[in-house]
């Protein structure tokens, strides 16, 4: 495989928001904002696998969202569960290893099975990793992980003076994983939602006003640009005089 030129953002997450506002617009029910937004995830796996980005995180659902009314976690979950048995085995051939985070505890168990089949099955590819956060929440990600570690600790597994980023990096269930480069948020708001708070630390940031529905390849490509544009400095001296 070609190495991507390297200012291309090896991992890129995006907070897909604006469904419900895209179908409001249009007098549509909000799940038909949410179907056409599948559209969108399609076109923006291809993008992310063309562009040489190594790693793609999608926001698919947060441990705030099951607070929505029953109907439309219903119909969310209802698409997802379409989306992974009907995308899976293209995901698979073109080289696309899946990998979700979140509490998969609250997910349907049938969902659950899905998951780990399609996670099974891509182990071993590697030309993109799509990383669905399903259920997913930053706090309660870091909670968890805090917890495993105090119980660690507790049996002797781990000396709690050795804890340190990496050490906690590790419990996270982004383990392995590099942080995020950029991150996108579509539909206008731009506030970080609970995604990814560990891992954003040093993220660079690219709100669009488009709703995900309408988000096509060309708005990935243009978050691209704006990102080689960037100066990351990391608390250092500017490095782009
Ligand atoms: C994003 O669109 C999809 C999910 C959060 C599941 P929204 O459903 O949040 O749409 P808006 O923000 O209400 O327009
Ligand atoms: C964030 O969008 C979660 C997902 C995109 C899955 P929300 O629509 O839930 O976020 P808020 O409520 O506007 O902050
Ligand atoms: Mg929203």
């Amino acid at each position: 495989m070609t190495q991507p030129p390297s200012e291309t953002p090896a991992h890129v997450a995006v907070i897909m928001d604006g469904n419900g506002r895209w179908a409001k617009e249009r007098g549509l029910p909000r799940i038909e904002g949410h179907r056409r937004g599948v559209r969108a995830v399609r076109e923006t796996v291809t993008a992310a696998r063309e562009s040489g980005v190594r790693y793609l995180t999608l926001f698919g659902f947060s441990t705030e969202n099951w607070r929505r009314p029953e109907d439309e976690v219903a119909e969310l979950m209802g698409l997802l569960r379409r989306y992974l048995k009907s995308e899976i085995a293209e995901l698979h051939s073109n080289g696309v290893q899946l990998r979700v985070i979140g509490n998969r505890e609250k997910l349907p168990t049938d969902i659950v099975k899905l998951i780990e089949d399609s996670e099974g099955w891509t182990a071993e590819n590697h030309s993109l990793t799509l990383i669905l956060a399903l259920s997913y929440g930053g706090r309660h990600e870091i909670a968890d992980a805090a917890r495993r570690i105090a119980k660690s600790a507790t049996l002797g597994l781990i000396n709690p003076d050795a804890v340190d980023e990496d050490v906690f990096a590790a419990h996270l269930d982004t383990a392995g994983i590099p942080d995020p480069d950029l991150l996108i948020r579509t539909s206008g708001e731009t506030r970080i939602s609970n995604f990814l708070l560990w891992q954003m630390a040093y993220t660079e940031f690219f709100f669009i006003d488009k709703k995900w529905p309408d988000f096509c390849k060309d708005d990935f490509q243009n978050a691209l640009s704006e990102f080689k544009r960037r100066d990351r400095r990391y608390g250092a001296s500017a490095s782009k005089a």
